[in-house]
């Protein structure tokens, strides 16, 4: 079967996967009003999944996101001595692809010399423990639960912009029969994903579901991560949705539209843990199942993500990854 056009299915509760047209199997050589239906889907529905890419060359998924936000071409998501600093909290978590250094290699296990040019290198998945506080006892890892690893937005957020787009190949990862499963520690509902899943949560609906009076205040309140401070809500430039975006692990304190303190960082973090946390339950979340060759690209102002699953040491996963710092920052607008 051919089709001349993209095809676009949305899936619930968000996310839609893209079927390319018969004339390119590289989305970011898509004819302009290709590419003009794949961002429109990409800023509506958030998530897109595009199956068979395990041939995306690192200059084609490079291409790809700087055609996401031309804005973008001159930047980095993680500015590479950022990234690279033995002080930043990220920088065991990839290594760059030498001639496109903007990709980024993240992952689990050991690599034989030759993939994209590399000597043998090694990943570690960012697992729970390396994140949380309390961690999984030992029968409840052999019972085959993990966690979500940390909900964000990829963004440094220190003077960079955010990304409006992370591009996400998978080319090994973990046979997806393979299964997890998170068991939400406040009310103990559990889902069953496959193991590495990435797990979404939408910005969208997390502002929908507010009560009236919360939504008035996230439209007046604005987050300061000490370095940066951005609104609490950023408005979809395609949909003009309002998506509740919050860098979690960055929020300082709590402004008001006028600039006055309204919580310091305890409170703040409080306040933004009870406005989320209804966007990240069971019903709200899309954890997307690896498959070999599966790309996956998400509108990282319109979402946040997480990483989940326990991996073992020896076992391989190998994803490419590239977002880059916008040039300009997230707006909200009040029409
Ligand atoms: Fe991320």
């Amino acid at each position: 079967m051919t089709n001349k056009t993209l095809e676009i299915t949305p899936q619930k509760p968000l996310g839609a996967v893209i079927t390319l047209p018969s004339y390119t199997n590289d989305p970011s050589k898509l004819n302009d009003d290709d590419f003009a239906k794949l961002k429109s889907a990409l800023l509506t529905y958030s998530v897109l999944v595009i199956k068979n890419q395990q041939d995306l060359s690192p200059e084609s998924q490079h291409a790809l996101n700087v055609r996401f936000d031309p804005s973008s071409a001159t930047n980095y998501g993680h500015k590479e001595e950022l990234f690279h600093s033995k002080k930043s909290i990220l920088a065991k978590d990839g290594r760059c692809v030498p001639r496109r250094p903007e990709v980024m290699m993240v992952g689990n296990g050991s690599f034989d010399e030759g993939h994209e040019g590399m000597k043998e290198f090694k990943l570690e998945h960012p697992m729970h423990k390396t994140f949380h506080k309390k961690l999984l006892t030992e029968e409840e890892l052999e019972a085959g639960q993990t966690r979500f690893y940390r909900w964000h937005i990829d963004a440094a957020l220190y003077e960079l912009s955010p990304p409006v787009v992370t591009t996400l190949l998978g080319l090994v990862v973990p046979n997806s029969s393979e299964r997890q499963k998170i068991v939400y520690e406040d009310t103990g509902e559990e889902i069953d994903i496959a193991k590495g899943a990435t797990a979404f949560a939408s910005g969208k609906i997390a502002f929908d579901l507010l009560s009236d009076e919360d939504k008035a205040f996230v439209l007046d309140t604005t987050v300061d991560s000490k370095v940066k401070i951005l609104p609490m809500v950023w408005t979809n430039p395609e949909t003009g949705n309002h998506h509740l975006q919050v860098h979690g692990c960055c929020v300082y304190r709590l402004l008001d539209s006028k600039g006055n303190v309204v919580a310091e960082l305890e409170d703040a973090r409080k306040i933004c843990q009870r406005l989320m946390r209804p966007a990240i339950g069971p019903s709200n979340v899309y954890c997307h199942d690896w498959k070999e060759g599966d790309l996956c690209i998400f509108h990282n102002r319109g979402v946040i993500h997480s990483v989940t699953g326990e991996l073992d040491p020896n076992e391989k996963r190998l994803m490419h990854q590239c977002n880059i710092a916008s040039g300009s920052d997230p707006e909200l607008v009040i029409r």
